[in-house]
């Protein structure tokens, strides 16, 4: 609740009417009392209420009439609140039209409790009054001129400051003149009773009418709307007769909407002007002169009598918002403040100067998604953008599922938010091919594999929270998908295969003969498996499960190995990978498939000083070495023969072979 009061407790403003799309009623809840509180230079107070919040609980106490009918304008916009107070605004101390001190009380509905505020800004006149100053507020018009009334202003009181009415002259009547004729004249009261203000300060006669009085009139001027309102106050003393004729005269224009550019007109002379008027223009309060604005993005023409100005929809000291329907849309709201200097051939200067408050109608705010995956990358990457700052991600659904996304790029699904420099936003996302809620399809026909996602963005629009969807399908096709390729690598001690990590490793298995490889079998087997994020290394050491050996000599001997890549789901061999190393014999025991086995032993610690192991035998005499050197013997013998006895140790072997 906000409240302007000076002498008593009034409640000045009792409701509001916004020119905002639906919804946006209520902005309340004040942080911190005015903290932005300015005397401008255009004869006006400013009070900037920043940081409101919309609570959607209440509305501003403002009554529209008594606002207009004082001299004062809220705007609640985009949640900020500006009051505006016209210097001959009711309940302001004058001073000799020089010195002007505002009050009032504001009241704040904080977590429930009413805090008031008591505000006041004194100002000293900016620039010095002209002849007649007239304003055209969204609310109110006002025009004051110069006092040049032969008469003494007489206080009766020190305190009282309204000199009103002027003492010399009794009787004052108003006799408002509509398309050209006079309506009955009416007295002060009953003016005042139907909504105009009529002041007398030290040195100014000031008006003030609210937009669409039953005395004013509409009408076009150079095809734009304006309205204006005449009013002629006179009284009598004798045989004189006193009259000062007001003229308010506005540009009604709204503002049109026009490929990127609000623009808004007023007729260049609504109020008698020789040539060299000067125009200055702003937004938000500010004001420049025409040069500097043109360099600022104002374009100002004019065009057939009438003033036109545009300014491209973005343009700096806008305020937007972003707001969703169906799609997502974007307004842009423009506080402009237009002046016009006119001075009429008796150098009599007319200060003209318009509040306005455009708005665009909705401008519809592409989403777009930019599909940024690279196959070989094993994962989708899709860019959503570029949105204002007001709309942020909060979910993801993929393919239904909604899923844990969290903004970190160490996650996966991994979400990153990317700034760019025009203050837009988009946000990275990351799927890993073989993420679990990525469908995947496989022709075997064509021999293509198609992965497919859809995503279901939900994206928010703040402080509402209202939510909308972004939906996109993303498809990667891949054609000749073959299983991974098997490199290997020989060594002294065994062979090593390496296996590029690809997105499509997992379609296959690896297998040893019939056995899957897994963690659990290599360390049973005695193999190794390293994996890094490039690639994974099975090394199978010499000796172990799995190994083929032929052409065995004392010196050397060949050991093969087979990895075999089956298809995950059918189990079917797809390919198969052998490698056969050349290793150097010390001492060995092998059984190879056909049942034969081969010795090579050293003999030297078994054999008399004299012995050599070419004159050694296995138990049956007549199985001798098949070669021989000063301290080995290779003996290689079908399983059933040669009197072996099976036992796993070369020592007892030996020891058999020897008793
Ligand atoms: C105006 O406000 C100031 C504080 O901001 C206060 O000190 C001063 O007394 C007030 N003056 C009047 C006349 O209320
Ligand atoms: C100016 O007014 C004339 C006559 O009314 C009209 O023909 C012309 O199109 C107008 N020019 C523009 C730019 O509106
Ligand atoms: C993750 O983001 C941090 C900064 O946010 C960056 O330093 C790091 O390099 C990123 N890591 C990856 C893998 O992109
Ligand atoms: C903001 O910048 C991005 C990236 O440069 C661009 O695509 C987008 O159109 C810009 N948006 C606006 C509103 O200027
Ligand atoms: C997107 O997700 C929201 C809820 O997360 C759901 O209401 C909406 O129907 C979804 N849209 C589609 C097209 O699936
Ligand atoms: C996205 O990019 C991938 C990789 O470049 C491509 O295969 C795919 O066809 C693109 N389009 C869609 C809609 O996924
Ligand atoms: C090896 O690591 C990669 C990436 O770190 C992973 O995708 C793959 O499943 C791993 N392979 C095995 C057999 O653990």
């Amino acid at each position: 609740w906000v409240s302007l009061q000076s002498l008593s407790h009034v409640c000045l403003f009792c409701s509001v009417a916004l020119l905002l799309p639906r919804g946006h009623l209520a902005f309340l809840l004040l942080v911190s009392p005015a903290q932005q509180f300015h005397c401008s230079f255009n004869k006006m107070f400013r009070v900037n209420l920043l940081n409101y919040f919309p609570d959607g609980k209440g509305v501003y106490p403002i009554t529209k009439q008594y606002a207009a009918k004082c001299g004062y304008n809220i705007l609640i916009h985009l949640g900020k609140v500006e009051l505006r107070a016209s210097y001959f605004s009711c309940h302001t101390e004058n001073n000799d039209d020089e010195v002007f001190m505002f009050n009032f009380n504001m009241i704040v509905m904080d977590k429930g409790k009413e805090v008031t505020y008591a505000l006041n800004k004194t100002c000293s006149l900016p620039i010095p009054w002209s002849s007649r100053e007239v304003t055209c507020e969204i609310n109110y018009m006002e025009v004051s001129v110069r006092r040049e009334v032969p008469c003494p202003t007489v206080r009766t009181k020190k305190d009282d400051q309204q000199i009103f009415p002027l003492v010399c002259y009794s009787y004052w009547q108003v006799m408002f003149q509509r398309a050209g004729q006079h309506l009955p004249p009416m007295s002060l009261s009953k003016a005042q009773a139907q909504g105009y203000v009529f002041d007398f300060t030290d040195g100014r006669l000031v008006f003030r009418t609210p937009y669409g009085q039953p005395d004013s009139f509409s009408t076009e001027v150079n095809g734009v709307p304006v309205e204006v309102v005449n009013a002629i106050l006179f009284s009598r003393k004798s045989w004189f007769v006193f009259m000062v004729d007001f003229v308010a005269s506005c540009s009604l224009f709204e503002g049109s909407y026009d490929n990127g550019y609000m623009v808004w007109k007023t007729p260049e002379m609504l109020y008698p002007s020789l040539n060299n008027m000067r125009i200055s223009v702003g937004l938000s309060g500010e004001l420049v002169e025409q040069k500097i604005a043109k360099e600022r993005g104002f374009d100002i023409g004019k065009d057939n009598g009438t003033i036109q100005i545009r300014m491209p929809y973005d343009m700096k000291g806008h305020y937007s918002k972003s707001f969703v329907t169906d799609k997502l849309y974007r307004f842009y709201v423009f506080n402009l403040y237009f002046e016009q200097i006119l001075v009429d051939e008796n150098h009599l200067e007319t200060r003209l100067q318009f509040h306005k408050m455009l708005a665009t109608p909705l401008l519809p705010w592409p989403v777009f998604t930019n599909n940024l995956t690279v196959i070989e990358e094993g994962m989708f990457n899709v860019y959503l953008g570029n949105f204002p700052s007001d709309v942020q991600l909060t979910a993801v659904v993929l393919n239904g599922q909604e899923s844990a996304v969290s903004f970190t790029n160490t996650s996966s699904p991994s979400i990153t938010k990317v700034v760019q420099p025009n203050n837009t936003h988009g946000y990275t996302l990351k799927v890993p091919f073989a993420n679990p809620t990525v469908v995947h399809k496989f022709s075997k026909k064509d021999g293509a594999f198609q992965y497919l996602l859809n995503i279901n963005y939900t994206l928010v629009v703040l402080p509402e929270n209202e939510r909308f969807y972004h939906l996109t399908s993303l498809a990667a096709l891949f054609t000749q998908i073959s299983p991974p390729v098997l490199d290997p690598i020989c060594s002294e001690s065994g062979i090593s295969f390496r296996v590029k990590n690809g997105p499509f490793n997992y379609l296959w298995d690896m297998s040893i003969g019939p056995d899957l490889l897994t963690a659990q079998l290599a360390a049973q087997r005695g193999y190794t498996i390293h994996n890094d994020s490039q690639s994974l290394l099975l090394t199978v050491p010499l000796f172990t499960h799995g190994y083929e050996y032929k052409d065995i000599t004392l010196s050397k001997f060949f050991g093969s190995f087979e990895i075999l890549m089956r298809d995950h789901e059918t189990w079917e061999v797809q390919s198969s990978t052998v490698k056969t190393c050349l290793f150097s014999t010390t001492e060995l025991i092998v059984c190879s498939t056909d049942g034969k086995m081969t010795v090579v032993v050293d003999l030297s610690q078994f054999l008399p000083s004299e012995g050599s192991p070419a004159q050694t035998s296995l138990i049956d005499r007549d199985c001798r070495p098949k070669e021989t050197d000063n301290t080995r013997a290779l003996f290689s013998f079908p399983l059933n023969a040669c009197g072996s006895i099976i036992t796993v140790k070369l020592k007892h072997l030996v020891q058999s072979i020897l008793s």
